[in-house]
């Protein structure tokens, strides 16, 4: 298995660029089941989840091929197999993208549940209780959704609680519905955003994405089209509060300032000084690093996919946080492996005190989930000594050439089988 390396201690300075969103990616790569046509996406990171959902859609039946800039172009012209299987789902939960999709388009599909995960239970009901409403037939039998509708119908849906990949699948199976749904309560994550914008360019009908209420008329085919993926502002985040809390100064490129608004503030309150473009970003750090307390919430409210990297942030910072995670039961993975690095923090059900010590220390720790690893890498940069991560599997779920951009950066990290 495979480890990172990492001797802290350097403020990280220089200019990176900011690969696709993953959590665009992996949905956009999904609405190429509902066309015979080619779609064409750029822009896509090179990581595991995205090779792990072409695998899949490759076994449905799309024909897909990748140019030499990862330029992917999938045509489902015929699918074969209906079908997403437990070892798949199970690696990579966000295979349940395919389900509405593939019963828009083919009027059948057979997914597995994805059960529990390291950060939280994850049910799906929404999505079932979404597609059920559109008049689609729902057995669970045997672990796996059996879903059946000769023509999805348009409806009015109230989703009871705000689901990202809940949205995107129903505003998929929607875009081939007959008639109009309404999704009200539906996320406004700017993922699920670039996902309608694709979709509206396959030529689906979609008002109000980025809203809490989207409306899709359905219409009899979609289409052919290039699509380029937006970029990704966890990625950005991640790499932002690596310069703030080793203290240095970084120029992110071929990003967005217009979606990071929650995370920005935050900095900004900690003692970054920042300044942006329409596609760059650049942090300088000339004060002293000052706690931040944050709540998890629904965009545009902060991202839990920031809350562990602000936790070490936190852990280095004057004063005391408050981090109250309100989207998942059991998010707090890293904050006993930080402990272990020297970290001050308390937890207490949804909610982590963080005290900042002057320092972290190095030591050997162990990655649980992708972000939680992301928080470990950030803390090994910033502690005296050497930290040893294992299971960075994880990481390559979610972060392109992690330890080369963070080298380009002044980072001594490696990695070690
Ligand atoms: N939920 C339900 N029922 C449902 C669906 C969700 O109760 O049918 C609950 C979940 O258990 C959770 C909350 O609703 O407590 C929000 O979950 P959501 O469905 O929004 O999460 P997701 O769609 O499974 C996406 C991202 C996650 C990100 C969350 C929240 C993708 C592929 N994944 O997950 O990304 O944390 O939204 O923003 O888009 C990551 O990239 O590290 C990651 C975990």
């Amino acid at each position: 298995m495979q480890k990172l390396i990492i001797h802290g201690g350097t403020p990280l300075s220089g200019e990176v660029y900011i690969s696709g969103a993953k959590n665009a990616a992996l949905p956009i790569l999904c609405a190429s089941l509902l066309t015979r046509e080619t779609l064409r996406i750029e822009n896509v990171p090179h990581l595991k989840d995205v090779i792990t959902m072409m695998g899949l859609l490759e076994q449905i039946g799309i024909n897909i091929s990748i140019d030499k800039k990862f330029g992917i172009s999938l045509t489902a012209a015929h699918l074969s197999s209906l079908v997403a299987p437990y070892e798949m789902v199970k690696t990579m939960r966000a295979a349940i993208l395919v389900l509405g999709p593939m019963l828009a388009r083919a009027g059948k599909a057979k997914v597995s549940l994805p059960g529990g995960c390291a950060i939280g239970l994850r049910p799906v009901d929404q999505h079932i209780k979404g597609l059920r409403a559109m008049g689609a037939k729902i057995d669970i039998e045997h672990g796996y959704i059996h879903a059946k509708a000769n023509q999805l119908i348009g409806t009015h849906i109230v989703m009871d609680i705000v689901t990202v990949t809940g949205t995107e699948n129903l505003m998929m199976a929607a875009t081939l519905a007959d008639g109009t749904t309404v999704l009200e309560n539906a996320a406004r994550e700017p993922e699920v955003t670039d996902l309608a914008n694709c979709l509206v360019s396959m030529g689906a009908k979609i008002y109000g994405a980025g809203s809490g209420i989207i409306t899709i008329e359905g219409v009899k085919s979609l289409h052919s089209t290039t699509y380029q993926v937006m970029p990704d502002r966890i990625e950005t985040g991640t790499f932002l509060v690596a310069a703030a809390a080793s203290g240095g100064e970084i120029h992110l490129k071929k990003t967005r300032v217009d979606i990071l608004d929650a995370v920005l503030d935050k900095l900004v309150e900690s003692g970054a000084e920042i300044e942006s473009g329409e596609d760059w970003i650049s942090l300088k750090m000339n004060n002293a690093l000052k706690s931040v307390s944050l709540r998890t919430s629904p965009y545009p409210a902060f991202p839990t996919d920031m809350q562990a990297q602000f936790m070490v942030l936190n852990s280095v910072a004057e004063g005391t946080a408050i981090i109250t995670e309100t989207i998942f039961e059991n998010r707090f993975m890293h904050a006993q492996e930080l402990k272990r690095m020297s970290a001050c923090i308390e937890v207490e059900g949804n909610t982590a005190v963080v005290r900042g010590v002057t320092n972290l220390d190095g030591a050997s720790v162990m990655a649980t989930d992708l972000r939680a690893s992301a928080s470990l890498v950030l803390a090994g940069l910033i502690a005296q000594g050497e930290t040893i991560i294992d299971r960075v599997y994880h990481l390559d779920r979610g972060y392109e050439r992690i330890e080369e951009k963070l080298s380009w950066l002044g980072a001594k990290i490696k990695r070690i089988n």
